[in-house]
């Protein structure tokens, strides 16, 4: 009886929250993603990784409901998405937070309305309960006090991390990042990283975040994927990733900066004859 209950609770745990099998998609006639595929297991800190224009943010576009892919499959916690509805979607949306590039913070409104905005749209608590809500969630970004103020008035850094406890008003169990160090200074960026560390180790939560910032990723990703030219050049664990002998993927550990320069036939080439063509 005991064994029973033991092996029904670890069953979810094992299932990915997310899971994306033979993912395409064209903007127009344009091919930008191919036979993508990758899970992120729960409680992960998963890295989407490449140069500009390699299909980041477009695929993290599909991951959270904005995009249709043309082909293939996209299952958030155990349900396929491809084929949902705007209401299905909007329950999904719930269980997810999303930090934009900007932050994307109203700057009429003060930084506590803004947080507030997604409890006061989605829920009927009460203004008490979501003023201590408010409060809550900046102390968790390092911004407790901070609510009267208006976004202007904070600097970059701060913007960010406001735009990160408005991500999270809702609780959610996973937190999307795309490009969270662009446009902050070194310390301002490396302060978000160590904010994401924290709140997967007292959260436990899952997160997936965008970047081309080689030291963030060495800091705080468990596995990454890796996109070139919208093709996945490795998907794995970070340390094997890197060890990947892969010129492409070296190319761009050690960010050589003619990684443009690679034509991508060529590079397909390349890898069907077993990476022993010359590139
Ligand atoms: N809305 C769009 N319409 C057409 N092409 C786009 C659009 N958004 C991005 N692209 C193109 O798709 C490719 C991937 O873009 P993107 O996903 O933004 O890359 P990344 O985030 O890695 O820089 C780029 O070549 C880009 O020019
Ligand atoms: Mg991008």
């Amino acid at each position: 009886m005991e064994q029973e209950q033991k092996s029904s609770a670890s069953a979810p745990q094992d299932e990915p929250i997310i899971q994306v099998r033979n993912l395409e998609t064209y903007y127009g006639t344009r091919k930008i993603l191919h036979d993508v595929n990758f899970n992120v297991a729960k409680g992960e800190i998963f890295v989407i990784l490449g140069g500009s224009g390699s299909g980041k943010s477009t695929l993290l576009r599909h991951i959270i409901g904005l995009l249709n892919p043309s082909k293939g499959s996209i299952c958030l916690f155990g349900q396929e998405t491809t084929e949902l509805g705007e209401e299905e979607w909007d329950a999904l949306r719930r269980r997810m937070g999303v930090l934009y590039q900007g932050g994307a913070l109203f700057n009429s409104m003060t930084v506590g309305d803004n947080v507030a905005l997604p409890l006061r749209e989605f829920t009927d608590l009460p203004e008490a309960t979501i003023g201590i809500q408010v409060r809550m969630k900046l102390g968790q970004v390092d911004l407790a006090g901070f609510e009267d103020l208006k976004p202007d008035q904070l600097s970059g850094g701060m913007k960010k991390r406001a735009g990160l406890a408005r991500a999270m008003a809702m609780d959610p169990e996973v937190l999307f990042f795309d490009e969270p160090s662009a446009g902050l200074d070194p310390i301002a960026g490396a302060g978000l990283d160590d904010l994401i560390l924290k709140l997967r180790e007292t959260f436990g939560m899952t997160i997936v975040v965008v970047t081309h910032e080689m030291e963030s990723v060495k800091k705080i990703a468990d596995r990454v994927i890796m996109l070139f030219k919208g093709h996945v050049a490795a998907v794995g664990p970070l340390d094997e990733v890197m060890q990947n002998q892969d010129p492409m993927v070296q190319q761009f550990f050690e960010r050589r900066p003619d990684e443009e320069k690679l034509d991508p036939k060529e590079y397909l080439e390349y890898l069907t004859a077993g990476g022993n063509r010359e590139l």
